[in-house]
């Protein structure tokens, strides 16, 4: 038997035992801390997935002797801003997303998640497939396809610039009206086109904005000669960050206060949403609004909006 110290979840915790003694059975039986989870025992089905100095392992094949008392440890339960605060954002994925089944590799699929997410961080770089499929977590519910759907939600978008607030002319952010794709995907470094051609989504979060280039749709309905001028060209910009706003209608603005500060047109009624223009100096606001409030709040080509049938082919080129 021998005294061993290290820190566990923020304090400082002593324990007498073997120095052959596995850390998994220290933080379970002897400290009383659940949350990592037995599977195999042998660093293979990764269910006592846990932190030490601030990077994944496995405490199942470490013995308490190769712990050292300035060793971090972190376990489930002392993941960041969990303890009366609000949920870890992975945590929050994992709920959003329903992934738990029985629950029991749970705790050892977010540690590695958070894990993953926070390598990909100091490289620089996005989660990508390749590195969603280089999780080895076992889950023997099969949830895997939640569990990717998860970190991807969770995970932070890098190159994601800070709002401006800059929403003037024909600007917006960092876009403006007659760049084109290659010009917005320099702008923002990372970008989605939730399967539609003609629409990028830039930072994907209630935060996120919404670039639509010229669709063919559109096209059609212009004289030959202005084609040319619009192809691969962004007509349309919005956002639905908080920080930007049109004559102080923003995210969250009533439809009624909307109506007082700008001069509407529509609703044109697109998919499940309602759909507003308004005339703004060089540009048109175009709102979308939801159950009587603003959602998301942005700029649109003037010339391709000037009137009732060009609203509605530049709304429906969208949808
Ligand atoms: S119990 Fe630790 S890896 Fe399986
Ligand atoms: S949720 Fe049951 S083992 Fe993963």
């Amino acid at each position: 038997m021998s005294n061993h110290t290290f820190i566990l979840n923020g304090k400082q915790v002593s324990v007498d035992c073997d120095p052959s003694v596995r850390v998994l059975w220290v933080l379970r039986d002897l400290l009383g801390v659940k949350g990592p989870k037995y599977g195999c025992g042998l660093d293979v089905c990764k269910a006592c997935t846990s932190f030490i100095n601030g990077k994944a392992f496995h405490p199942c094949s470490v013995s308490v002797s190769e712990i050292k008392p300035t060793d971090h440890i972190t376990t489930i339960e002392g993941l960041a801003a969990t303890v009366g605060k609000a949920l870890h954002p992975m945590q929050q994925a994992w709920i959003d997303y329903d992934v738990a089944q029985c629950g029991y590799c749970q705790p050892g699929q977010i540690m590695t998640a958070v894990a993953l997410v926070e390598q990909a961080k100091a490289e620089g770089h996005a989660i990508t497939d390749a590195d969603l499929d280089s999780l080895r977590n076992v889950c023997r519910c099969g949830t895997y396809f939640r569990i990717r759907e998860a970190i991807m939600a969770a995970a932070p978008e890098p190159g994601c610039p800070a709002a401006t607030g800059h929403l003037r002319g024909d600007t917006l952010g960092l876009v403006r009206l007659g760049m084109t794709r290659k010009q917005v995907r320099h702008a923002y470094t990372h970008s989605s086109t939730r399967g539609k051609a003609y629409e990028d989504f830039f930072c994907l979060s209630p935060d996120g904005v919404r670039v639509g280039y010229a669709s063919p749709a559109l096209l059609k309905t212009l004289p030959a000669d202005e084609r040319k001028r619009y192809e691969g060209r962004v007509v349309w910009a919005s956002t639905s960050n908080t920080y930007y706003e049109v004559h102080g209608v923003r995210r969250g603005t009533t439809l009624a206060l909307a109506r007082k500060h700008l001069k509407l047109t529509g609703p044109f009624h697109i998919g499940l949403n309602e759909w507003y223009l308004a005339p703004n100096g060089s540009s048109t606001a175009v709102l979308k609004v939801r159950h009587g409030s603003v959602e998301e709040i942005g700029i649109g080509d003037k010339a391709l909006t000037h009137g009732h049938k060009e609203q509605v082919d530049f709304l429906k080129s969208f949808s």
